[in-house]
């Protein structure tokens, strides 16, 4: 198998993130509720893995680093935690339903959304459009760094001026390019960094953070124990506890702290690097063969990241994709959880076949993918 659909989730992950976690899973036990060396030994673990995020966000310090389940649910501490009724959030035309989802559900509570056209290859355009978003209730811009269909790239540190600008919070969804995008939240004046684990940063399923770098801090969506402040019914002011109840996900977190340490030694760019080689590579390719429709020029590091999506001409994405599967080529269809990425495209209908490389794939299955294309190709026609 030719697995070709990171940005769903990284596979295969790094040896060393798989050591990492089974052994946390063999040799720790519950972080910061006992005193004996197996609970110690997993609160060391835990509090290495929020160093580790720390140091390659450039985040405050490493109480700002919250570990969460996943993106999704950093980016529903965030809306859910701070919006309030009247408030208006404006969103890019490129964002998941990680996002728009929990919006539209929070529209019963008065929380409207306005939504900035993206222009491609335009970012002067895109800043401001969203400049045009913003009304006199807007409270915040939340945006995704890089859209997981398309790979088009938002200039978050000019979206987090124009936030700051106006005296709005800004939360960025890095859940395609932390890994292969350099972030330093400090420096971009990003307030919220949500991040998934899984993906560009090689960690287990089941891990995300949320990375705080402001004075707004959320209010937590649940509350219970933390191993702190026990005499207490009231959950603790102070971070990561405010935002972490309940026993964390030890081994995924250990393993997710080996895959960012991974990704720090090959450094973004490097990875970034080779990713884009792959998708040139293949975008050459695809652009050489008749009946492929491509929707964007050539990828190009300044404003995107390594994805490229496409479709066979006259089929539907999935069935393209189900037919890839049949030659061991493992893509991901249909609309990627992004139905307003689809409609800027217009693909809304059939959705598209994506493509997302990692640092494991190589130029020879990047090759053997064009063939296997080619070959669908024909037997649809
Ligand atoms: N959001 C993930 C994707 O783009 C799961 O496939």
């Amino acid at each position: 198998m030719i697995y070709l659909d990171n940005s769903a989730t990284t596979f295969p992950k790094p040896q060393r993130v798989r050591e990492t976690a089974a052994n946390a899973m063999m040799n720790s036990a519950n972080p910061g509720r006992s005193g004996h060396s197996l609970s110690l030994r997993a609160s060391e673990e835990i509090f290495r893995a929020r160093k580790t995020a720390a140091a390659l966000f450039n985040a405050r310090s490493e109480s700002d680093v919250v570990f969460t389940l996943n993106c999704t649910a950093a980016i529903n501490t965030v809306l859910k935690g701070i919006l309030k009724s009247g408030d208006n959030v404006v969103v890019s035309s490129l964002e998941h339903n990680a996002v728009m989802r929990p919006l539209e559900a929070m529209k019963s509570s008065g929380i409207t959304w306005t939504e900035a056209r993206v222009y491609p290859l335009d970012n002067d355009r895109t800043v401001d459009s969203f400049r045009r978003s913003i009304n006199s209730r807007t409270r915040m811009i939340v945006c995704t760094h890089a859209s997981n269909v398309w790979g088009i790239k938002l200039p978050i540190e000019r979206l987090a001026a124009l936030a700051h600008e106006y005296g709005l919070l800004i939360a960025v969804d890095t859940a395609q390019s932390a890994g292969v995008v350099p972030i330093d939240i400090q420096d971009s004046r990003v307030d919220f960094l949500c991040a998934a684990g899984h993906k560009g940063l090689y960690g287990p399923m089941g891990t995300g953070m949320l990375i705080i770098n402001g004075s707004t801090v959320p209010e937590p969506l649940f509350e219970g124990g933390t191993g702190s402040n026990s005499l207490s019914f009231d959950q603790p002011e102070e971070l990561p506890d405010r935002l972490e109840s309940g026993t964390p996900n030890v081994s995924g977190i250990a393993g997710l702290r080996a895959g960012m340490e991974f990704v720090m030694q090959n450094k973004p760019e490097n990875i970034a690097g080779h990713e884009f080689m792959l998708i040139k590579r293949l975008y050459r390719g695809l652009s050489g063969m008749k009946g492929i429709e491509l929707y964007l020029p050539e990828p190009d590091p300044r404003y995107t990241v390594p994805i490229l999506s496409f479709n066979f001409e006259g089929a539907d994405s999935e069935t393209a994709a189900s037919m890839l599967n049949r030659r061991g080529i493992a893509v991901r269809a249909g609309l990627h959880c992004s139905p307003m990425a689809h409609k800027m495209a217009g693909t809304l209908e059939r959705g598209a076949v994506r493509i997302s490389p990692s640092v494991f794939t190589r130029a020879s299955d990047i090759d053997r993918t064009l063939s296997a294309i080619s070959m669908v190709r024909k037997e649809l026609n």
